[in-house]
């Protein structure tokens, strides 16, 4: 278990365009472990880019806390994208803030999992937001980049 640093808003990382992953070796594997690993160590997040770790590799890591369970993506590509819907976001590298970002209410997405499967897969609702969300992360691209409106994050308990 290696739960890793989650990189912060204005940090250059974020910022940054990942690599592709040419193929899922041992050390892909174990990334997407520690990506998981520090995943569910978050407060509350449902999915980490790894970027958000600093690793420029297009990596994702999704648990909606659903029981659906987790879902790794490597070189996630949308292939098509239907609808609009606006959801109130936050993120684990932008923590003291959430906003409404305006995005494809269904989207379909080619990925390779993470035993290097090729998957196809098609998502609405929360977890096409979430796909797009973690796939801007790889583009460095920052819901804050995006959103409508930002506010600060209301106090929890
Ligand atoms: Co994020």
């Amino acid at each position: 278990m290696a739960v890793l640093e989650i990189h912060t808003a204005g940090d250059p990382v974020l910022k940054t365009v990942c690599a592709p992953v040419a193929r899922v070796d041992k050390k892909i594997k174990r990334t997407l472990k520690d990506m998981a690993d520090t995943l569910y160590a978050s407060h509350n997040g449902i999915g980490l880019a790894a970027p958000q770790v600093g690793i420029l590799k297009r990596l994702i890591v999704i648990d909606l806390q659903d029981g659906t369970g987790l879902r790794e993506l490597v070189n996630p590509v949308i292939t098509n994208k239907e609808g609009s819907q606006i959801f109130t976001e936050g993120c684990l590298s932008v923590p003291n803030f959430e906003g409404d970002v305006e995005r494809a209410e269904y989207v379909e997405v080619e990925y390779t999992d993470g035993r290097g499967q090729r998957q196809f897969l098609k998502a609405d609702g929360l977890l096409a937001v979430c796909l797009q969300h973690e796939m801007d992360h790889l583009d460095g691209i920052l819901f804050t980049d995006k959103a409508v409106t930002i506010m600060p994050k209301a106090p929890e308990d």
